[in-house]
């Protein structure tokens, strides 16, 4: 029987010790079987192998789960698409809290493929209701941590908001770090940095992870700007209701069929800038994550003789726990050793 989440049929912490780290053994084995094809040069292989962990473990989480961001439409099965049903068969007479799900099985298909850096695999889950259902369309972003909360505008120039970022941070600007993807779209904004002495960091890829160390002190990111995709700008709301930092974004539709697609979607103004609170409205959130290859924040899976060692980032927003599990998976044999 599906039961809607609310605050009256579950525990305070319900959802937190039902799917918390059911949600962490969908990243792990995700991110176990993508690092196995790290640097072989084959994406598409690396986010094939991430989505077939993720889907088949989903289906063992005990609820009524609903992927509302996914990699695909509904006739691209068996991805993990919009729309689709996840979780273990219900067993008669137990009450599944019903789950909308976001996932990137491998955010960073490229970084994993060629063994560079900062390649996870994650998912932001929450009760019916609390993801915007986004199309797989761009995004213009501007993802700054805690300090810089109301501080930013999307829409006002790069140098005012370089210089609010500096003033909250107690700093000059010369002393900021802005993460930008490498895109030849993002000639004018790199201009526009340049031209105050911040410093840029260029990624290749993954502004999901830039945008969550962006909200962690110590790591060296205090912004990620430019365009990236929407779905990655979803959960990194999500991300952002959990570390208390902020996202503000706009939908880029640049044709009649995405026009008409956003509108089916139910999203009326397609200029609209959303805020973390507008793309991940939930009252219960969980982001889970874990890394692939290692990165500012995460490491990656480490293989051994024995078995693998992961790392993961579990957050839930209800409960204000921000967890780092170090998982150990032991390979049962006779003769396993577990090193410290
Ligand atoms: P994947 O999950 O497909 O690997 O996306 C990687 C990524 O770099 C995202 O982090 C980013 O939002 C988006 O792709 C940018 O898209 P594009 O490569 O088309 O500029």
């Amino acid at each position: 029987m599906a039961t809607p989440i609310t605050p009256e049929v579950i525990h305070p912490h319900g959802l937190e010790v039902e799917l918390a780290l059911e949600f962490v053994r969908v990243v792990e084995e995700a991110a176990i079987e993508s690092a196995k094809t790290m640097g072989l040069g084959d994406a598409p292989k690396s986010d094939g192998v991430a989505v077939a962990a993720m889907r088949r473990v989903m289906d063992t989480v005990p609820m009524f789960g609903t992927i509302v961001i996914g990699e695909g439409e509904r006739d691209e099965a068996p991805m993990l698409y919009i729309g689709e049903a996840v979780g273990a068969k219900p067993i008669d007479h137990v009450r599944y809290p019903e789950v909308d799900i976001a996932v990137d099985p491998l955010e960073g298909t490229n970084l994993c493929a060629t063994g560079a850096a900062n390649a996870i695999t994650v998912l932001a889950a929450s009760e019916r209701g609390g993801l915007l259902h986004a199309p797989d369309c761009y995004m213009e972003k501007l993802v700054v941590g805690p300090s810089c909360r109301g501080a930013v505008e999307l829409d006002a120039p790069v140098k005012d908001n370089l210089k609010s970022i500096a003033r909250r941070l107690g700093r000059d600007v010369e002393d900021l770090v802005v993460v930008v993807l490498d895109r030849p779209r993002h000639k004018k904004l790199m201009d526009d940095i340049r031209a105050t002495g911040a410093r840029i960091r260029l990624i290749g890829d993954g502004d999901l992870s830039a945008g969550i160390a962006a909200a962690v002190l110590g790591t060296g990111v205090h912004a990620v700007m430019g365009t990236g995709g929407a779905p990655e700008g979803v959960i990194t709301a999500a991300a952002m209701r959990c570390l208390n930092g902020e996202i503000q974004a706009r939908l880029v539709v640049n044709s009649p069929e995405l026009e008409e697609r956003i509108q089916r979607m139910g999203i009326k103004d397609k200029k609209k800038i959303y805020r973390s609170e507008d793309l991940a409205p939930g009252k219960h959130i969980i982001f889970a994550a874990t890394g692939v290859t290692d990165g500012s924040l995460l490491r990656g899976v480490r293989f051994f003789g024995e078995g693998t060692r992961t790392q993961s980032l579990i957050m839930t927003r209800d409960t204000g726990k921000i967890r780092f599990v170090d998982s150990i998976h032991v390979e049962q044999g006779p003769d396993f050793k577990v090193r410290f």
